[in-house]
């Protein structure tokens, strides 16, 4: 039985992954790490800058200053969610020196999570983003890689948006997510793609129930 449990979760946008591995950390007392988030905020500071996300050094320069001045309040903003920055970062996550400028912080944290002395100590770590089980934590003890149709994935993503009180359109936002999809998938940097040992998980037909229930199935049954 693994003492440290370090657990993967990689996937296409509005595949499910954040839900799921939010879910996990919880049931399996896990320090979670939302590495999209991080992308977010880089892009978001180039933005606020005045910066240009298809730009290198703009892009360079918020990934090294996002890195050195982190805040966890950085990830929680609501601002790093609207679909400018969406766009922007996955413009600016294709250039390798800023994704260098990430890896140690990410790795850093898989294998040491942050910990408060009058918390119980994490049982291990859990990180979501889509280089996950390749580049930043290839020996995870268990890699999930989510799926959807795109167009399951773009009407949950409208829903969402929906919900949120945005005003989102089904055709756009499957468009762009066709177009950022194709961008995070053939990037030459870490492009994102299933690690060979990843469990996929087609969460198409499947509720967010089902797919946490089968997650821990498959947990359970490589930690016994
Ligand atoms: O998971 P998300 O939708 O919040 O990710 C936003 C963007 O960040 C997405 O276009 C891909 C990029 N990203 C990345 O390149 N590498 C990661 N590990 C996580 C996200």
């Amino acid at each position: 039985m693994t003492s440290f449990l370090k657990i993967a979760v990689d996937g296409t946008s509005a595949s499910g992954k954040g839900t799921l591995a939010r879910r996990l950390a919880q049931q399996f007392h896990l320090s979670y790490l939302d590495t999209g988030a991080l992308y977010r905020a880089v892009a978001k500071h180039i933005l606020d800058q005045g910066g240009n996300p298809d730009n290198e050094d703009d892009a360079l320069k918020s990934a090294i200053f996002v890195r050195d001045h982190f805040s966890w309040e950085m990830l929680e903003d609501p601002a790093i969610r609207t679909d400018i920055v969406a766009d922007a970062t996955s413009r600016s996550s294709q250039f390798p020196p800023l994704r260098e400028a990430l890896i140690e912080f990410q790795k850093n944290f898989a294998s040491h999570p942050p910990h408060k002395p009058s918390q119980k100590p994490w049982s291990g770590t859990i990180l979501d983003g889509r280089d996950i089980g390749t580049i930043i934590c290839p020996r995870a003890d268990v890699k999930f890689y989510c799926d959807a149709s795109t167009e399951t994935r773009a009407q949950r993503r409208t829903k969402e948006l929906q919900e949120k009180g945005l005003n989102a359109n089904l055709e756009t936002v499957l468009q762009e997510m066709i177009e950022r999809d194709t961008r995070d998938q053939n990037r030459t940097k870490n492009p994102l793609k299933p690690a060979e040992d990843a469990i996929i998980l087609d969460t198409t037909s499947l509720s967010a129930d089902e797919v946490f229930e089968k997650a821990c199935d498959i947990i359970r049954s490589k930690i016994a």
